[in-house]
């Protein structure tokens, strides 16, 4: 699956213009996803312009919340996002771990009211580069893998962004993507039991120069792609080219 994670980015025409070009010059794989996850108050706006251009692209949202028991200004709730037709959601990403101090807790509650609702979760780990840089990252990663509950396993994306690599231009190398990869594919089987497929994607600077070979890893699964994916013929060609 190839993602295209706009962030804060965009605007009506922006988005219109995107959408209008990728699908023209997508050539979409029913094996490989295409996902557009925009700002969540284009949702709607997005679904619309897909259904013209009638391309298979997936629509994400970048926020559920899982606080439904009381009234919340500014709430987005699982059964809005499949109202207008939402089938992803990306939930712990870095950017809203550190701004919003999301916890494990409300992260997992997070996971069970999309999974609740069939919107499949991309979950987003990820260490710092203090805590790489002083051999942390095995526990971080694990740590954070806590928030997934045993059954919910086999019904997420697992999205591995070093927080260091995103937007930083310096993804991380091919060699430490496959062993990280290959640890969180392990550690989660080992919490199931069962040895059904765990996709685990790779975000962080992701771009024209380094897709080919990140993604021609039997480790990596999709591409979760940031500033790149803002760019219609950059994100087209990833995916056509991938
Ligand atoms: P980037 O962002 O590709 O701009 O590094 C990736 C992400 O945060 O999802």
């Amino acid at each position: 699956m190839i993602i295209a994670n706009w962030k804060m980015n965009g605007s009506k025409v922006l988005i219109k213009d995107w959408i209008a070009s990728v699908s023209m010059e997508i050539e979409v794989n029913k094996t490989k996803n295409c996902i557009f996850c925009p700002p969540t108050c284009y949702l709607d706006y997005a679904k619309s312009l897909i259904k013209q251009g009638s391309k298979d692209i997936k629509l994400a949202s970048q926020e559920i919340d899982s606080e439904l028991s009381s009234p919340l200004t500014g709430g987005i709730s699982s059964e809005m996002l499949c109202d207008i037709g939402c089938e992803y959601v990306i939930i712990g990403h870095s950017e809203q771990r550190i701004h919003i101090k999301e916890s494990n807790k409300i992260l997992s509650d997070k996971l069970k009211e999309s999974i609740d609702k069939n919107i499949k979760p991309i979950f987003c780990i990820g260490e710092s580069i203090e805590q790489k840089k002083s051999n942390k990252t095995l526990d971080v990663l694990l740590e954070q893998l806590e928030a997934i509950k045993s059954d919910f396993i086999n019904k997420c994306i697992i999205a591995y962004e070093p927080v260091w690599a995103i937007g930083t231009g310096e993804n991380a190398e091919i060699s430490y993507i496959e062993e990280i990869h290959s640890f969180i594919k392990e550690e989660l089987i080992k919490k199931t039991n069962s040895k059904k497929y765990i996709s685990v994607v790779y975000g962080g600077s992701v771009n024209l120069d380094n897709f080919r070979e990140i993604y021609s890893s039997s480790m990596v699964d999709g591409l979760l792609i940031g500033g790149a994916s803002l760019d219609s013929s950059t994100f087209t060609k990833i995916y056509n080219m991938s």
